[in-house]
């Protein structure tokens, strides 16, 4: 029996999939909401640079810095005892050298006091992680479609099964280079399926389909609390949003009218 109160490691994920036990990942990126995710029982929190476009209103990933990674990175720490906290590295902290992924990395686990961070892409830069990890620090990859890359790709789109033998090539490298675990977004889902059944080491997936050893959502996207276009794999869970604006309705008209304060 696992003791609710024991914090997850990387290491358990991997346990995890030789078990058979799914993952189950959300986005936090607050005290309150990491809290709540952390006593509904979440494996994973990732403090996503996705709070770029949910929380700061930006259209893409990437205007995030690493100072906001790291501010919203010690609030959901604050929140959170049990859950493993994976801290995304923002655009342009780990791609110029495996020296620079260092420092900010280990500003994501001494500041923001996540457990690991995230890095988005294969085999150019396999070997920052592997800087990375010979430091101490565990590193979870991302495949697939690389939100930090839109420009370049050209869109939020899938990516095609033809290139399942590329995707399974960076997938491998990352495993080399030591990395625990390896996100899949938007892959075909016989692309997560080839991956997930080769690596010895987790896969995530968000809109993969199935065949993954667990799954993320963006938390603002499955409960209801992002107003913009949500992607059509996204299940919604709830609509708080929706809540939030008659809860909030109400107060005003308690004001206006004088039943509140009593
Ligand atoms: O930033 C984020 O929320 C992510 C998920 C979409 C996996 O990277």
């Amino acid at each position: 029996m696992t003791n609710p109160a024991k914090p997850i490691r990387t290491t358990a994920l991997s346990e995890y999939k030789r078990r058979g036990r799914k993952i189950a990942m959300l986005t936090a990126y607050d005290a309150a909401m990491a809290r709540l995710l952390d006593q509904a029982g979440l494996d994973v929190l990732l403090v996503g640079d996705s709070l770029g476009m949910v929380v700061m209103g930006y259209p893409t990933t990437i205007p995030v810095t690493l100072d906001a990674m790291v501010h919203h990175t010690r609030a959901v720490a604050n929140g959170a005892a049990r859950a493993l906290i994976v801290a995304d590295l923002p655009f342009l902290t780990y791609q110029v050298s495996p020296e620079e992924a260092l420092r900010s990395a280990g500003r994501l686990l001494q500041e923001g006091g996540a457990a690991a961070v995230k890095l988005e892409g294969g085999r150019a830069i396999a070997a920052t992680v592997h800087r990375l990890v010979e430091a101490g620090i565990p590193v979870m990859g991302h495949l697939g479609l690389t939100p930090q890359a839109v420009h370049q790709l050209g869109g939020y789109r899938r990516r095609p099964e033809s290139e399942t033998a590329a995707l399974l090539a960076d997938a491998r490298l990352l495993q080399e280079a030591g990395a625990f675990a390896v996100v899949l977004e938007l892959v075909h889902p016989e692309t997560a399926r080839a991956i997930s059944a080769e690596l010895a080491i987790p896969t995530i997936g968000i809109g993969a389909g199935p065949h993954c050893d667990g799954q993320v959502l963006v938390s603002y996207d499955a409960f209801g609390l992002f107003p913009g276009p949500v992607p059509s794999f996204v299940k919604s869970y709830a609509r708080l949003g929706e809540e939030m604006l008659t809860a909030a309705q109400a107060y005003i008209a308690d004001v206006q009218e004088g039943r509140f304060p009593e």
